[in-house]
């Protein structure tokens, strides 16, 4: 067993005292590596799981209730398990647990009474997912040996998200954290809801670089780019009843729209549109190993986010143009929702340690700020870690 699940057990025997020990599951956070706003979209985006996640550890409670506690926060919650069906947000980190708790009792899978504890070494407000790997870690948790496809796991935590947190986000996150995998990216198709794995290339890394900042725009424009999306949708459908969403839109097509769609929408469907055929251009690349062109194409992602779908911010965009000015990287975008969090960089692996120091520097000297640096290597997607040991 590794150290977090020794700590996450450990953590549980004082806080619950249980004789018997606790079952622990893992959920991963993401970074995505091209992709962006497409999810909600029908599109495509290609994530790779990351070995920073969320450890729930779980074991019958002998009160009848339900009880949460995050070692995080070192705050604790707890419910009657007739509350469950009824509950309303908190508006704090237990909406995604209480979240995923009401929508396995709509799905017909009972919670039993139970004790979590729960502990995340995803940084919140990074943007690298923190609330899909709650989500999936205590549903995992909760479900127990109860099977369930991992489909539906990641839609029943998307719908925790999108019902009860009341954020209207895509499936992305959800997707990545049960179905990630070690050493691969994966693409998924946001509308069949199936992924291809795409091995990455040894000859680059990926380093998230975190802003330290979450602006608060964040979650408003989110629903207004899923509004001006719905806009542009609403336009094309007009003259094209067969078009449900950007998904089925090519730029060819979209140009034809020019003198009938106002600005707004018309920019945010470019960004969409284009960002599809970014992500299919970047996996052709990468099972090339044409390393040269997937560093433009994050670039050009990055362009398009920051112009046209207007989700950076100036410590994303400082971030982003600095790591292109310097030896060694291939490429640089925003990642996630925007407006702060992460930027993922593709980087020579010998130059990775320069990079990392140059840039801190530099947005230290520029925010006074010092960067979170995060390697991406792929990890595996959610599961059971104490199986092997019971
Ligand atoms: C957030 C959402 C995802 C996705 C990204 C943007 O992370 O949770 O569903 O829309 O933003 O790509």
């Amino acid at each position: 067993m590794d150290g977090p699940s020794r700590f996450v057990m450990q953590s549980f025997a004082e806080r619950y005292g249980s004789a018997q020990g606790p079952r622990v599951f893992r959920a991963p956070g993401r970074v995505n590596l091209i992709g962006e706003h497409t999810d909600y979209n029908l599109g495509f985006v290609m994530p790779v799981a990351l070995d920073l996640a969320c450890f729930t550890a779980v074991a019958p409670a002998s009160d009848g209730r339900f009880h949460v506690f995050s070692k995080n926060m070192e705050q604790a919650r707890e419910w009657a398990i007739s509350e469950i069906s009824q509950a309303q947000p908190a508006r704090d980190w237990s909406d995604y647990v209480m979240g995923v708790a009401r929508e396995l009792v709509l799905a017909g899978y009972p919670v039993p009474p139970s004790n979590l504890l729960i502990w995340s070494t995803v940084p919140v407000g990074a943007g690298l997912s923190s609330s899909a790997a709650i989500e999936v870690s205590a549903a995992s948790a909760l479900l127990g040996d109860r099977p369930m496809e991992p489909i539906e796991l990641a839609k029943l935590c998307r719908r925790a998200e999108n019902d009860f947190v009341g954020m209207p986000c895509g499936i992305m996150d959800q997707y990545i954290s049960v179905f990630g995998r070690e050493m691969a990216a994966i693409k998924i198709d946001c509308r069949s809801l199936e992924h291809e794995t795409v091995p990455l290339p040894d000859e680059a890394e990926f380093v998230a670089l975190n802003t330290m900042v979450k602006h608060e725009l964040g979650s408003s424009a989110y629903r207004q780019r899923v509004a001006e999306c719905a806009a542009a949708v609403a336009v094309i459908r007009e003259k094209n009843p067969r078009v449900e969403s950007l998904r089925d839109v090519s730029s060819e097509m979209l140009s034809g729209f020019r003198a009938v769609m106002k600005p707004v929408p018309m920019q945010r469907a470019r960004h969409v549109v284009s960002e599809d055929e970014r992500v299919e251009a970047f996996v052709a690349a990468c099972r090339a190993g044409e390393l040269e062109r997937m560093g433009a194409l994050l670039a050009a992602s990055h362009r398009s986010l920051q112009k046209d779908y207007e989700v950076s911010c100036e410590e994303l965009d400082f971030l982003v143009d600095t790591a292109l000015g310097l030896p060694g990287v291939y490429g640089a975008r925003m990642t996630g929702g925007g407006f702060g969090g992460c930027t993922v960089n593709m980087v020579r692996p010998d130059a990775v340690l320069g990079f990392q120091a140059t840039i801190s520097e530099a947005y230290e000297s520029r925010f006074g700020l010092t960067p979170d640096i995060y390697p991406c290597r792929p990890s595996a997607g959610a599961g059971e870690v104490t199986a092997s040991g019971r």
